[in-house]
């Protein structure tokens, strides 16, 4: 039975699992989520795939190997029914859409809206990526996002796919992660292509902003003239909590509100100048780090390690919904949160972990409207690849944190027979 309001023991246990059950809103949004070039596989024409060619991909496998979402996301989206799943994350492969500049492949497009009436048919509300970090070579050749040609390219591509789709699509995400994607590919070289200067990062992040403030509106006014309902738009944005490394050093104190500022906070301030430009605020929250003058990052050595080596940090989640709850009274969506874990080990924990650090937020009176676990099946993880696994599902086969993960979803809550059958041991930190 569904409850209606959200519970939480508040931050620490009391004895004889009086915390439970943790129950979550009515209505509640339990999802999961992906990117288009990181599940659908057999796509030659992005940046990435180009990448693994260069060798750049740590395990040597190319994402025109991932797991086949495009061919198999019927059976995949059946998965996700079984997960009890009420929403899905999904991307749209811009690449795929536009695979030469100016021309636009409509089969593709039909395998889209055949893939969100598919999730609608089985009730799982779609929201939707336009930009997950893979790019058309086309524009690459053109320079990329540092050239501001890409705001009217990235502008065009809307114009396409969002009245082709719009009716089926529940909340759009124009970019996701801007930070990390201007710092990975053009500052720390790690994501095509490959640049490392300052300059490039900046002129990245505000050509991203851009481009979204101009999608922002192009989408809403789409919905408006084709009669779709009003549209919701957003961003998923990467936030980290930083603290300084030493609390009693000033410039520690300094450096890691200059981290909050840039990382957290840069590209936020250029989309919301001119007014708040989303609808809706998404998290993808994976971690916190402990900074040093001058801007050095550390992890806590106290914490459990995923196998990238990613301090696990839940307390940071309420953390952040909180902070930006505050600042934007906007519903919350946390758009990505999960960990990298091959053998399923660390996973169910660290996702009850991390459900009661949103239920906490919740209870101290955020509005969070949704959780997508990133991610749906095992993927192609960007630079680590193929053997790198964040899954809910390995294949075609449901793991057991995807069982604990839907016997949430189908209580609306942590109760004790799910914690006495997963994770016995299991208290909220
Ligand atoms: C990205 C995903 C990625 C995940 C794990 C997020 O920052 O949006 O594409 O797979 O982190 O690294």
């Amino acid at each position: 039975m569904k409850k209606t309001t959200a519970v939480s023991s508040g931050s620490r246990v009391k004895k004889n699992e009086a915390f439970l059950p943790i129950i979550f809103p009515e209505g509640f949004l339990w999802g999961s989520a992906s990117s288009a070039f990181q599940v659908e596989g057999e796509c030659l024409t992005h940046d990435f795939y180009d990448w693994a060619l260069k060798g750049r991909i740590k395990d040597g496998t190319n994402p025109k190997d991932a797991v086949f979402f495009w061919k198999n996301y019927k059976s995949d989206i059946s998965l996700m029914k079984k997960m009890n799943h009420s929403a899905v994350r999904i991307g749209i492969e811009w690449a795929r859409i536009e695979p030469e500049e100016g021309h636009f492949d409509e089969k593709a497009i039909a395998v889209y809206r055949d893939m969100l009436k598919t999730m609608r048919k089985a009730n799982i509300a779609p929201m939707v990526t336009l930009h997950h970090f893979s790019n058309p070579m086309w524009l690459v050749r053109k320079g990329g996002w540092k050239n501001r040609d890409v705001i009217d390219s990235f502008a065009r591509f809307v114009e396409k796919i969002v009245p082709a789709l719009g009716d089926l699509v529940d909340i759009w995400i124009t970019i996701n992660e801007p930070n990390i994607y201007a710092s990975h590919a053009y500052f720390m070289g790690s994501f095509p292509p490959g640049e490392k200067n300052l300059f490039s990062m900046l002129k990245v992040q505000k050509n991203m902003a851009l481009a979204h403030v101009k999608a922002y509106h192009l989408i809403h006014s789409i919905h408006t003239s084709k009669g779709f309902d009003r549209a919701k738009v957003g961003v998923a944005h990467h936030l980290r909590t930083f603290d300084p490394a030493r609390p009693s050093s000033p410039l520690d104190r300094f450096s890691a509100f200059l981290c909050r500022k840039i990382f957290n906070d840069g590209f936020l301030s250029i989309i919301n100048r001119d007014g708040i430009t989303f609808d809706i605020f998404g998290i993808n929250y994976y971690s916190g780090d402990l900074v040093s003058f001058p801007l050095m990052m550390k992890g806590r050595s106290e914490l459990r390690k995923n196998k990238l080596g990613w301090d696990i940090y839940p307390e940071g989640l309420c953390r952040v919904i909180m902070e930006y709850w505050k600042r934007y009274k906007l519903p919350v969506y946390i758009t990505e949160n999960g960990t990298c874990d091959d053998n399923d080990e660390l996973r169910p924990e660290y996702i009850l972990d991390h459900l009661y650090q949103v239920n906490r937020a919740i209870a101290q009176g955020a509005d969070v409207a949704g959780f997508y676990h990133w991610s749906t099946i095992d993927n192609f993880e960007l630079v680590d690849g193929l053997m790198s696994r964040f899954g809910l599902i390995q294949v075609d086969k449901i793991k057991k944190s995807g069982e604990l993960y839907a016997a949430v979803s189908k209580e609306n809550a942590i109760t004790s027979e799910i914690t006495k059958k997963f994770v016995p041991h299991w208290k909220p930190l």
